[in-house]
């Protein structure tokens, strides 16, 4: 099986002013000063606007990524970024089909599949992220959900190298609730099992995280089910303390 190096993904969602940027020097100065026993990548994901700010300020091996992009590579679509902004701004890493996209901005599968691509094509990488509602949940079709996402979100060429998966329960995001250790290890083995359905040997480079209220204190007991390489928190990453303190499970 493939070796995957775990990460640790913040995404601030639409939080965040220049005035933040010692969150990132802290989060920069505890990855540096923990390198040698940190078995993880760290990546915080601000809003579009702070990404060229804090770019120049980044150190330890922290990555920065950006939240969403348009699919197309430029032209007229007021209001709307590309990936090859962002990359040039500094993201080295795209979220694609977040929940509150798919929920707020309507955004299909084929939709997410189009951004995916587009980050590839820019040679970043792609965060797709999938998860069932509590009600696909409470009708019991978490795996025909979550496959159906896969399959109509995960771009042909997919690899480690340029995407992860982030499975995100909607019904745990934001809401200080979260799967069984049992329902998180079911369904990252499904996802594994789907991607090597997909895309074949691929498959075992892909990390995939799960997402959907990570805190400092359920993150080590999440970090050990098989198949979860890591996490994107939301609400715990805006403070480095406790991102750092998520991040701490993967010291040795
Ligand atoms: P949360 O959000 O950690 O605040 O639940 C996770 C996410 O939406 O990525």
């Amino acid at each position: 099986m493939a070796e995957r190096r775990p990460l640790v993904a913040g995404n601030w969602k639409m939080n965040g002013l220049a005035a933040q940027s010692s969150e990132i020097a802290a989060i920069c100065a505890w990855t540096e000063k923990h390198a040698d026993k940190l078995a993880a990548d760290m990546l915080i994901c601000p809003p579009a606007t702070l990404i060229m700010h804090f770019a120049p300020h980044m150190s330890g091996g922290v990555a920065l990524g950006a939240q969403n992009c348009n699919a197309e590579k430029s032209g007229a679509f007021t209001g709307e970024v590309s990936a090859e902004m962002l990359v040039d701004a500094g993201a080295s890493f795209i979220i694609v089909g977040h929940s509150e996209r798919r929920a707020g901005f309507g955004e299909r599968d084929a939709d997410v599949k189009a951004k995916a691509q587009a980050v590839h094509a820019v040679a970043a990488c792609a965060i797709i992220c999938i998860g069932e509602t509590a009600e696909e949940r409470g009708l019991g079709s978490t795996l025909e959900v979550v496959g159906r996402q896969l399959e109509g979100s995960v771009p042909v060429g997919s690899s480690g190298r340029n995407t992860v998966i982030a499975y995100e329960p909607v019904w745990a995001i934001g809401a200080n609730v979260t799967p069984s250790v049992d329902e998180i290890a079911e369904t990252h083995a499904f996802i594994r099992a789907e991607l090597h359905r997909i895309l074949g040997g691929q498959a075992d480079s892909i990390r995939i995280l799960y997402g959907g209220s990570v805190k400092p204190s359920n993150a080590a007991e999440i970090f050990r089910v098989p198949n979860v390489d890591g996490a994107l928190g939301g609400g715990a990453s805006l403070k480095s303390q406790d991102f750092a303190a998520i991040a701490a499970a993967y010291l040795s």
